[in-house]
């Protein structure tokens, strides 16, 4: 008799595991987006293109699903859509984990660990000993065009010891060195964030191996810079035009820990100048401030040696801030789509500018096109198209006090809401219907940012669905909110929709997206 129950019992688990397998057969693997093959990953580290190769590498743990024993996971790609996974390539080693950095091309071979006809590739990171919480920074060179990683035999190229100075906690929270060559002083340049503080440091060197401080960045030193953002990690710094004038400037973009708009971490972009050794960062305006208004992206970071005849700064960064909690259970982490970052004069402001990269056209087919077409509330358009994997751009004005919403992933009781708002310029993602939010208290609610022009012009919306992640760009680009999202694989539906008014659809294009 017990045994019968027992059986019973055992048919029973196997029936409800067997169904829940099924709502998320693929274990909600991204289509165009990375992730890794198995296990865990944190921020993008290290993004270089050698030759025609993107390489990505990346916080990860290969032996457990969760943040632990990090190292520089290892990924390339052709064209930034199809990754080929390898071997680690910044293991842990005696104890000491590879936390984030950079790779750089030592061109002249300044650091001699190349030779001139062969110089090497180096890889900077973050030395954290977990036995007694040190942290110091590491180099690591390659000298096959970036296959293969070597560390420097006379590591730590900037030990604890000399970070205590300029580390409230003694070179314990000392991180994610940002590397680069500036040719005007002909020196290198680390730019270092101080975990749970709210400063970078800025180091120069002859050799890349041999190192001293020059000065700090803190918020206090940053007109206007809200004191709520705080906690300062993962810093990257390059150039940018700014488009609509003969400029140029210099652009830091780091991690907080706190302070975002959705909560959480998230990325902000601060211009300035730079004369080698300090930076002067303009004033902040805090409306202009952040690059990306949901709750998934952090981390932050471009892609290094982009050839000047490409010359995109693109950047990617980590789309998951709940840890171990979302409900995947043979990765964690995905990599945010890589995005094009632009700087453009506005009217009064400067705006970050984002857009998908152009490869993804590579990748599409169209599922459905309207033209010119005026929508009505109680009208629904696109309901006769499904898809998961998607990328849908919409160009359209609406009537004063109207509100256009597009629906993604919609099935039953489940959809994922993209709402444009004319009245206060606004657009937002919705998340409190679009299927498990159960897994952490920040997974559902609505992320909203603002666009920034007048709102009587056309409004362009490019939305990116990719199976558990909606990326929307609103406007030129300068409203960015990215969001995971796990509904069930049946909700594959969408649905076009306005209220309080009309709109004018001038274009709406929904692409298929598959690899
Ligand atoms: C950011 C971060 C970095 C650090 C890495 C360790 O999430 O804390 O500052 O290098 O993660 O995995």
């Amino acid at each position: 008799m017990i045994s019968l129950r027992i059986a019973l019992a055992i048919n029973a688990l196997s029936y409800i595991c067997a169904l829940v397998e099924l709502a998320v057969a693929d274990d909600y693997r991204p289509t165009f987006h990375f992730c890794p093959a198995e296990n865990w990953m944190n921020e993008p580290n290290g993004l270089i293109k050698i030759d025609s190769t993107w390489h990505l590498f990346y916080q990860a743990d290969p032996t457990a699903n969760v943040w632990g024993n990090e190292c520089w996971g290892h990924a390339t790609s052709s064209d930034l859509l199809h990754w080929d996974h390898l071997p680690v390539a910044i293991p842990v080693e005696n104890g000491i984990e590879s936390f984030t950095g950079t790779s750089y091309y030592d061109a002249n071979n300044t650091s001699r660990l190349g030779t001139s006809t062969n110089p090497p590739y180096l890889a900077f990171f973050t030395g954290y000993t977990s036995s007694n919480g040190t942290q110091d920074q590491r180099l690591a060179y390659s000298t096959d065009l970036g296959t293969t990683w070597l560390k420097f035999s006379g590591n730590p190229i900037i030990s604890a010891a000399l970070e205590a100075p300029h580390d409230v906690t003694g070179g314990l929270e000392s991180r994610d060195p940002k590397v680069f060559f500036h040719e005007p002083s002909g020196k290198w340049v680390m730019v270092l964030a101080h975990g749970g503080q709210d400063k970078l440091t800025f180091w120069t060197s002859l050799d890349a191996k041999s190192w001293t401080w020059m000065s700090d960045l803190l918020a206090s030193q940053i007109e206007g810079f809200p004191s709520s953002i705080t906690g300062w990690e993962v810093p990257d710094m390059f150039q940018l035009p700014i488009q609509g004038t003969n400029e140029t400037t210099w652009v830091i973009i780091f991690t907080p820990a706190q302070g975002s708009p959705a909560g959480g971490n998230g990325v902000v972009a601060l211009t300035g100048s730079f004369d080698g050794e300090t930076f002067l960062a303009d004033p902040v305006d805090s409306s202009t401030l952040w690059l990306d208004y949901g709750r998934d992206f952090d981390g932050a970071m471009s892609w290094e040696n982009v050839p000047a005849s490409d010359g995109r700064l693109i950047i990617a960064a980590v789309m998951n801030s709940y840890g171990s909690n979302p409900p995947t259970n043979t990765w964690k982490g995905m990599l945010s789509f890589p995005r094009t970052l632009t700087l453009e004069k506005i009217g009064s402001k400067q705006y970050f500018l984002q857009q998908p990269i152009a490869e993804l056209s590579t990748v599409d087919s169209t599922l459905a096109s309207i033209q010119n077409q005026t929508i009505a509330p109680k009208q629904t358009l696109l309901s006769s198209i499904h898809g998961s994997s998607l990328d849908v751009r919409i160009a359209f004005s609406v009537d004063s006090g109207a509100t256009l919403s597009l629906a993604v992933r919609k099935g039953g009781s489940e959809q994922t809401v993209i709402r444009y708002s004319q009245s206060n310029s606004t657009l937002s993602v919705d998340r409190t219907a679009s299927g498990d939010i159960s897994y952490d208290p920040a997974a559902g609610g609505i992320h909203s940012a603002q666009l920034a022009r007048d709102n009587t012009e056309l409004v362009y919306l490019r939305v990116l669905v990719d199976t558990c992640s909606v990326e929307v760009f609103g406007g030129q680009g300068e409203a960015v909110i990215s969001d995971l999202i796990f509904p069930s694989n049946s909700s594959d539906g969408l649905s076009l929709e306005v209220i309080g008014g009309t709109a004018t659809l001038q274009s709406v294009e929904v692409f298929s997206v598959s690899l």
